[in-house]
């Protein structure tokens, strides 16, 4: 059967951009640039960007484009008992990340929903946790089901399916087609109208403001590389399953640089809304910024709706806001379906649609427990192991594999062929030696700082049974998969190269 493939190289571009773009672009890049030094934040940010983020999505865009392959199948035509690493990725993905961004995303729509008439009253802080999550005490005490995520996430679930059923054109290039320009007006016009409010200047200016001194801290530095990470979808095997789907002729490196650039330039862009607001409701409540910033979670859900209440026109500018979540979104967790599926399709020859239909409804299945009481707490360790465990070490093993393994040099003649930015031996240089080596003094780190003391106060129990073994069970589940033999002759066949 021939290879699904784009209908354009800007379908491609804009699809690659929707999985970059995500929940993690709005609050968190503004949250790290705020704490760590403002304006100076661009200098570890940049860095990580041109030295690991960008070298290694052109690698990524090139072995998927080169091997014409899903990750397993393309590691599997690099080195036959390298298969699982792609197995790996796609699944703590689908069977992990997937699960509790979705619900995320649901509580998104839910606020969206909620925005029209302000629904969270006069104590967003106590709504959310309270009201909203109705959190328990601790990860075993999981309670019930909260009824409003659950039917939001069954939305979600749905929609997931629906664009990623109609294949690759019609799916998913068609509706990073609508949600790319629709998310870029909805947040232009979140900017422009928050940078218009009161007090909006002094949190713009405690967003910028550059304190060098904080760059003398390695965390900062190891938080910048690991963010640019998750953030370009590195280590997921998603940018690998997009790039098989181009045409022989396809400019490689300058989709990458188009990519990375623009998925920057808008969690850049977008920091200056997030810091607007605050600025606002500093001014309008009478306290210094500093007392009104919050974390990731208490941003979107509890300091926007607090700054939403006291804004003339908050209704529509609370749904603005969340609609953009909802929509970036979803562009993400499109890209981590296709690639599980398109993984799937090539090893086993499954048909496509029928395997769609079952893995969202997986997916959904497995997110429930998101949707209970304990769900924050489980979304927190999981969160936590994967990101940390699951993508650094994908990361540094893809570079190992590829950089040692491969022939680096015939990867780099091809991308170079079919593009028009041309890599040197610089480029040989990042993937063997640097980015390996940065991402191993990151994964040291943060084993250490794991065993020093239990995270975020959870008891080793709860870490062990939740985050640990979904890390070691989905690893588990990829050598099998990988021990199964190939249903299809894909991976008899080389490269392009
Ligand atoms: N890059 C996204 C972000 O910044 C995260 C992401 C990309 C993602 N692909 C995904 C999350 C697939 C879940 C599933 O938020």
């Amino acid at each position: 059967m021939k290879r699904e493939q784009w209908k354009s190289q800007l379908g491609f571009l804009l699809a690659a951009i929707g999985s970059a773009i995500g929940l993690g672009n709005i609050w968190r890049f503004s949250y790290m640039a705020y704490t760590y030094g403002g304006g100076a934040f661009l200098i570890p940010y940049l860095t990580a960007l041109l030295t690991a983020g960008l070298p290694l999505l052109i690698l990524e865009f090139g072995v998927g484009h080169e091997r014409i392959g899903s990750a397993p199948l393309a590691y599997a035509k690099i080195r036959k008992n390298w298969e699982w690493l792609g197995w790996w990725a796609v699944t703590f993905v689908m069977f992990g990340i997937v699960l509790y961004y979705t619900v995320v995303i649901a509580w998104c729509l839910n606020f969206f929903l909620l925005s029209f008439n302000l629904g969270w009253g006069d104590d967003p802080n106590s709504f959310f946790f309270k009201e909203f999550l109705s959190v328990s005490g601790a990860p075993s005490e999981i309670g019930q089901i909260r009824t409003p995520i659950f039917f939001a996430l069954l939305f979600i679930w749905l929609v997931n399916w629906v664009i990623v059923h109609r294949g690759v054109q019609r799916g998913i290039e068609l509706a990073n087609k609508i949600f790319m320009p629709l998310l870029f007006l909805l947040t232009a016009v979140l900017v422009f109208w928050s940078l218009s409010l009161e007090g909006a200047m002094e949190g713009v200016r405690a967003y910028l403001t550059p304190d060098f001194s904080k760059l003398s801290d390695p965390k900062v530095w190891i938080d910048a590389y690991s963010q640019i990470f998750f953030t370009l979808s590195l280590g997921f095997g998603i940018m690998i399953a997009y790039a098989s789907y181009l045409p022989e002729k396809a400019n490689i490196s300058r989709n990458a640089v188009l990519t990375a650039f623009i998925n920057s330039g808008y969690s850049l862009f977008a920091g200056f809304a997030v810091f607007s607001v605050l600025g606002f409701m500093a001014a309008s409540q009478g306290k210094p910024i500093s007392e009104v910033v919050s974390q990731s979670i208490g941003l979107a859900f509890v300091a926007y709706p607090k700054a939403v209440s006291l804004m003339p026109g908050g209704n529509l500018f609370g749904a603005i806001f969340f609609l953009c979540l909802v929509v970036a979104g979803l562009s993400s967790s499109i890209s981590i379906i296709e690639a599980f599926t398109s993984a799937m399709v090539d090893k086993f020859g499954i048909k496509r649609k029928r395997l769609i239909a079952l893995v969202s409804i997986l997916g959904f299945c497995g997110s429930i427990i998101f949707t209970t009481q304990a769900g924050l707490l489980w979304l927190d360790i999981v969160d936590h192991f994967l990101t940390h465990y699951g993508l650094v070490v994908v990361g540094i093993f893809e570079c190992v594999l590829v950089g040692w393994f491969f022939r680096l040099k015939v990867l780099r003649g091809h991308i170079n062929r079919v593009s028009t930015v041309k890599l040197g031996p610089w480029w040989d240089f990042l993937i063997k030696y640097f980015v390996p080596l940065v991402l191993g003094i990151i994964l040291s780190g943060d084993l250490y700082n794991e065993l020093k003391k239990p995270y975020g106060g959870y008891s080793w129990t709860s870490l062990i049974l939740i985050g640990r073994d979904w890390v070691l069970l989905t690893l588990i589940a990829a050598f099998v998969i990988a021990s199964r033999p190939w249903r299809t002759e894909h991976h008899r066949s080389g490269g392009r190269g």
